[in-house]
């Protein structure tokens, strides 16, 4: 479980204090696929970034699994971020790297007990065939399917996503939230996904959470998709269910 107690974050910046988070206090289920959404600068980013210890609160407690994680310093600070794989808006590829160095990147930085092979998580992502290409002959939507096989391979228990399909257009966003979906299964990861796009947490979340300017103002559960009642739209008839029109 990963629980947020009464959390607040002041950064000081040249313009002054920013009261980044504001007693935010909420739990997070094991197992659960947890949504943040709010708008920039609402704080989400920063939330994220606790879970992980790449930023401390100025005051409250971050406690994963009955870790403190606001305590832990040097070799334990590395053993926790090991159950941690993370998901970024800009995928963080190395460029002079093929996809198959990339996936294994992160079993170079530490050691692992029981980890994927690189096989397994590009067949898992359905990038198998692009193993030895570089990312520049990638398209966005397939760049993020190899961050997600990096973040699989070391068999994290927790997953953060942090605008996971921002920079994709609609239908490689769909492609992309099934394929958390399917790690989600596959992996039973504990999967927080920050996004500001209110279908992606549809598709994906059971509960989110809306941050407003620091603070959490609603915790909604949310209706499962209900599956074949949807016929496959067209991107035209999509384009036109959300903007209103007629043909
Ligand atoms: N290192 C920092 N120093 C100063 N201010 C910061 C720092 N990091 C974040 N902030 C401020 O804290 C607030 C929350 O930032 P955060 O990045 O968490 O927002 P966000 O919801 O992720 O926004 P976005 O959707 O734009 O990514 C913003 O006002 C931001 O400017
Ligand atoms: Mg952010």
């Amino acid at each position: 479980m990963i629980e947020f107690k009464q959390v607040s974050k002041i950064f000081q910046s040249d313009e002054g204090q920013v009261n980044a988070l504001k007693n935010v206090e909420v739990s997070i289920h094991d197992h659960e696929v947890f949504g943040l959404v709010g708008e920039s600068g609402a704080g989400k980013s920063t939330m994220l970034r606790f879970v992980n210890a790449l930023e401390q609160p100025t005051s409250g407690e971050v406690i994963v699994d009955g870790i403190k994680v606001n305590d832990l310093k040097g070799k334990d600070l590395r053993n926790y971020r090991k159950n941690i794989g993370m998901v970024f808006q800009q995928f963080n590829l190395l460029n002079n790297k093929t996809v198959a160095e990339n996936v294994a990147l992160p079993l170079s930085l530490h050691k692992y007990e029981s980890v994927l092979t690189v096989d397994e998580v590009l067949d898992f992502v359905g990038l198998a065939d692009k193993k030895n290409q570089y990312p520049s002959q990638l398209s966005g939507g397939q760049k993020q399917r190899v961050g997600i096989a990096r973040a699989l391979i070391t068999r994290p228990t927790i997953l953060l996503a942090d605008e996971p399909t921002s920079a994709l257009d609609t239908s490689t966003t769909k492609e992309i939230v099934d394929v958390l979906k399917a790690a989600h299964e596959a992996y039973q990861v504990t999967m927080i996904v920050v996004t500001h796009e209110l279908e992606v947490i549809k598709a994906l979340c059971e509960r989110a959470a809306i941050l407003e300017d620091g603070e959490i103002t609603q915790i909604l559960d949310i209706a499962p998709p209900q599956e074949g009642k949807k016929v496959q739209q067209t991107y035209a008839q999509h384009v036109m269910e959300v903007l209103g029109g007629h043909e």
